[in-house]
């Protein structure tokens, strides 16, 4: 278990206390940071035993500062670290109980991979047959029989990447704390990697912090996920929820594809600013009570519905068949949408706009399709033969169903 309690950290202002042992780092703190940075404020996690929590957000928030912070090698301003229970926020790294991967793996180059898993012993002073026992097990874990006389160099990414789970897990820590350690490998190897790791967790039954700025691999791995923003976390929860419910809008969009509409509120619907378009209604069913007061409707691409309008759709007296497709679909799931009768784009339809196809873009498993409307610029996502059936400039009509639309 690792628990984090009012971890708070500014950069620059503290700085007097290190003056001087490094004068390349005061110069460029001195410059970008007279007043202090403060980097993390505040800051509470509390990380279950075996379980794969991320700590994800944006570039620069703060999130290998807290790793590192955690790890023993940054001091907080405020706060406590307790690892397994054990309160380490004075200890030093090695006394803390917790595994470190880096970004590149840090492999020592000049060692071979033996030495590199057994490094950690031999800075414990273990006696060399448990040295040994432990080497060999190690190498049956991760697959690097016959590899342990090799030099980093000599090895691909995806075993350097086992020589350093293998390394980090020789000590037997209570923790592993991973700082984007496939970030710089490529594509194919990543999602290899990432379901590795997913498997190594599920057999070691580790303790894992993973940090990351990428969503889809957070998504992937995590048994919750922490979102970062500016020096706090801002939202925590299991992927599932974290995407399907954001509870801020700056988690929704950054956490996979959104729309976003922003509106003006009239009675019962969001109307986009300055237009007369009546995008959604405010008060179906299941909204819950922030939707009275929303500015912001977001609905993920994969939820929005798209239906091929024959003729073109969007004048006010058109009862043709896009609104008929929209208040069709409604009315068929039971949506309690009783006021679909109206036309898309004209100011009276719920929930339904029409629009004209800008792009389709082909993603193998699915296609992205761009659609412009009233409302700006929709996305909506599409089995690729459906798609292929479409073409640019063409009529579509959108509907948004009630229960996949979010308020903020
Ligand atoms: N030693 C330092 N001195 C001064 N400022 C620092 C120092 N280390 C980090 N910072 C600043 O603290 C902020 C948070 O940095 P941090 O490395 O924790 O971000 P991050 O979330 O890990 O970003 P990334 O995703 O780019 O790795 C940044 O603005 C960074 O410039
Ligand atoms: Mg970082």
């Amino acid at each position: 278990m690792i628990e984090v309690t009012g971890i708070s950290k500014t950069f620059g202002k503290a700085l007097a206390k290190n003056k001087g042992k490094d004068p390349a780092a005061d110069a460029g703190r001195d410059a970008t940071s007279r007043m202090g940075n403060a980097v993390l404020k505040d800051v509470d996690l509390s990380i279950a035993d075996g379980e794969f929590f991320c700590l994800l957000g944006p570039s620069g928030c703060g999130k290998t500062t807290l790793l590192r912070i955690i790890a023993g090698l940054e001091t907080p301003d405020h706060g406590a670290v307790k690892v397994g229970g054990r309160d380490v926020t004075q200890a030093p790294p090695h006394k803390r109980g917790c595994a470190l991967v880096f970004q590149n793996y840090a492999l020592w180059p000049h060692l071979t991979v033996g030495e590199n898993i057994t490094y950690g012993l031999e800075v414990q002073a273990r006696p060399p047959e448990e040295i040994r026992g432990i080497l060999a097990a190690s190498l049956m874990t991760y697959q690097l029989e016959g590899l342990d006389a090799r030099y980093p160099h000599e090895l691909s990414g995806g075993q350097q990447q086992r020589v350093a789970l293998a390394r980090a897990m020789a000590i037997g820590p209570h923790a592993v704390l991973m700082d984007e350690p496939l970030s710089n490998l490529d594509a194919a190897l990543r999602k290899t990697l990432r379901r590795e790791l997913l498997e190594f967790h599920r057999s070691a039954g580790s303790t894992i912090l993973y940090v990351t700025h990428d969503q889809e691999e957070a998504l992937a791995l995590s048994d919750r996920i922490a979102v970062m923003m500016d020096g706090r976390i801002v939202e925590l929860g299991k992927p599932a929820d974290l995407y399907a419910r954001p509870r801020t809008l700056e988690t929704a969009l950054f956490l996979g594809d959104m729309n976003v509409v922003q509106g003006e509120k009239v009675p019962g619907f969001l109307r986009k600013a300055g237009m007369g378009t009546a995008v959604a209604e405010v008060n179906a069913e299941g909204q819950g009570a922030r939707a009275a007061d929303a500015a912001a409707m977001c609905i993920r691409p994969e939820k929005v519905r798209v239906h091929p309008v024959a003729r073109t759709a969007g004048k006010a007296d058109d009862e043709g068949q896009a609104a008929g497709l929209a208040a069709g679909q409604s009315a068929g799931k039971g949506g309690g949408q009783g006021n679909t009768q109206g036309t898309y784009g004209a100011g009276a339809a719920a929930n339904a706009l029409a629009g004209t196809l800008a792009f389709t873009e082909f993603m193998g498993t699915h296609a992205n399709l761009g659609v412009d409307t009233s409302a700006g610029r929709i996305l909506a996502r599409m089995g690729t033969e459906e798609a292929a059936a479409l073409t640019a400039g063409q009529a579509l009509g959108l509907e948004f169903p009630a229960e996949h639309l979010l308020w903020y």
